[in-house]
């Protein structure tokens, strides 16, 4: 035996595909299991996907690289359950595309954010920072009292169906009505918009009912993480984990 393994010493080539057939039978067994496995992402109980006006508050997450100094993504360790909330399941982001981990912490995690504060807290706090926490270095967005675009949603939408976010037809023809039903109830259709995003909030969100703005979509967005999941039912599991 040893004397056919010469053929791979004397052969560099050689020697370089058979480190990359090991290779790539390492990387088969590790990774392809992930693309067929149920239980890849747990299956749990209260995710639904963005409504549109949450959806319109992650672009604009995203736009404003409020990812740069916040994560979303709370680790399974003891000070960081203490500090935040019960750590990330996989499923709470399956229907981010793409994910918000992150991988930087000027300011706190965001993942549990949602029912933290009250809606006048983030209109303050995005207006301006340091009104309410003088050490602030976080940046003032009091721009976001413009109103919010409502065409490049139904785009966002589509492109979200298009890599697996279960948007129906119905909801994507529907997504003015239910922009406008979940942040301005009185103008809109709430039990039809709660019949397509079951336990949504709906309310005037940034406290001016007379038009929807991007500060609507982005505390929108804000009140719901972390909340789809009601962690009551895995609660046991959580402790167990960290003992
Ligand atoms: C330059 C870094 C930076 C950027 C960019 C930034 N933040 Fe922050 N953020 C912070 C820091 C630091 C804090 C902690 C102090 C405070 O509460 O203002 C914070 C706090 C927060 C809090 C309060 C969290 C809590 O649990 O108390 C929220 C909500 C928040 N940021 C949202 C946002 C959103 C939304 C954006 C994008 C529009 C954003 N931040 C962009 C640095 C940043």
């Amino acid at each position: 035996m040893w004397n056919k393994h010469k053929i791979f010493e004397k052969h560099s080539w050689l020697l370089s595909i058979a480190i990359l057939v090991v290779v790539a039978i390492g990387g088969i067994v590790e990774i392809a299991p992930l693309f067929y496995l149920k239980s890849t992402i747990e299956k749990v109980e209260g995710m639904r996907p963005y409504t549109p006006l949450e959806l319109a508050g992650r672009e604009i997450y995203i736009r404003e690289g409020c990812y740069v100094c916040h994560s979303q993504m709370v680790r399974p360790l003891r000070d960081e359950v203490e500090r935040y909330g019960h750590y990330s399941l996989a499923a709470e982001s399956m229907y981010d595309h793409p994910f918000q981990w992150g991988s930087k912490r000027t300011g706190p995690d965001l993942a549990r954010l949602g029912g933290k504060y009250s809606d006048e807290w983030h209109v303050q706090h995005m207006t301006d920072p340091r009104s309410v926490v003088p050490e602030s270095v976080m940046p003032p967005y009091a721009f976001l009292d413009r109103p919010l675009r409502l065409e490049p949603i139904k785009a966002y939408m589509t492109a979200n169906t298009l890599v697996g976010v279960p948007y129906s037809q119905e909801m994507r023809d529907n997504y003015k009505a239910d922009i406008i039903a979940q942040a301005n109830p009185d103008e809109g259709d709430v039990s039809a918009f709660l019949s397509r995003y079951p336990g949504a909030n709906a309310r005037v969100f940034d406290g001016n009912a007379r038009e929807i703005t991007e500060m609507d979509a982005i505390i929108a967005y804000m009140q719901m993480l972390g909340t789809l999941v009601n962690f009551e039912v895995y609660e046991g599991e959580a402790e167990e984990h960290l003992r």
